[in-house]
């Protein structure tokens, strides 16, 4: 069995426990490379498991593009969280619609309200939810488990794909001909919001176009927690 059939069986076989043992299970989808994976492992198994996007009104047109094939390519509904209209309107009116950039504590202000207020809502009454984060992706996530209490949320977490490198995500994306955010294909290995990723080059760190204005040691925008070493971009997909 190849190296990637393996990591393929043993990610439906940790998505199969979550729903076995913490029904109520919903996986939340960036429309990464990583995240499509996951979705297509989760249509093609039958899984019960929801799916939604945060929708923080600043994403790419290419995702917003993905997100409609996705709708048009599986069975599997994708539910959008918006942010709550009243706290995007204060920031805006208090500090700029593009205050993000004068502050690491205005561009955590902007996350929070965009991301981890609706990732809340969406996380509200599950057992479990699913993300696609790798452990080799940021110096920020070398210290993912596979499954963890999540204790600010207070659910259960899981990280399928955890030890995936990326040449393996794009492997499988090929293979399996699953739709893709037409980014990756001009050098944007990590996508968030529009105003705040950029391309990168061959060497730079894959998270480097996320916030690249800002230390590495604070590119996370509050959905997660953790420690790891950086993976650099090869343009190998
Ligand atoms: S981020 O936290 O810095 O934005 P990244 O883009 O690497 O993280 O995504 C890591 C994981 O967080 C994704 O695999 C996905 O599970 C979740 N995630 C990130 N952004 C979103 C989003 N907009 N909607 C849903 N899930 C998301
Ligand atoms: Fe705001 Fe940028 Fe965070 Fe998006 S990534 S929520 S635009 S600070």
């Amino acid at each position: 069995m190849s190296a990637l059939q393996q990591k393929i069986e043993q990610t439906v076989a940790v998505l199969q426990q979550a729903v076995r043992e913490f029904a109520l299970v919903t996986f939340a989808n960036s429309l990464g490379a990583e995240d499509m994976v996951l979705t297509d492992l989760i249509a093609k198994n039958g899984l019960d498991i929801e799916m939604f996007s945060l929708d923080t009104g600043r994403l790419p047109q290419e995702t917003y593009d993905l997100m409609q094939e996705l709708r048009k390519r599986y069975s599997v509904p994708l539910k959008i969280y918006f942010p709550d209209s009243v706290l995007v309107e204060e920031y805006a009116a208090q500090y700029g619609v593009n205050a993000f950039y004068d502050s690491v504590e205005l561009r955590k202000r902007c996350c929070h309200i965009r991301k981890v207020e609706p990732l809340k809502r969406a996380l509200a009454g599950k057992k479990a939810w699913i993300t696609g984060m790798r452990r080799d992706q940021a110096v920020t996530r070398g210290g993912l488990e596979v499954s963890s209490f999540d204790a600010d949320h207070g659910l259960q977490k899981f990280n399928p794909l955890l030890d995936w490198t990326n040449a393996e995500v794009w492997e499988y994306i090929k293979a399996n001909d699953v739709p893709y955010n037409k980014l990756h294909d001009r050098f944007y290995p990590s996508i968030g919001c529009a105003p705040c990723t950029r391309s990168v080059t061959p060497g730079e760190d894959i998270r480097s176009g996320r916030w690249w204005w800002e230390d590495p040691q604070n590119k996370e925008c509050g959905l997660h927690v953790g420690k790891s070493t950086p993976l650099k971009f090869t343009a190998a997909k």
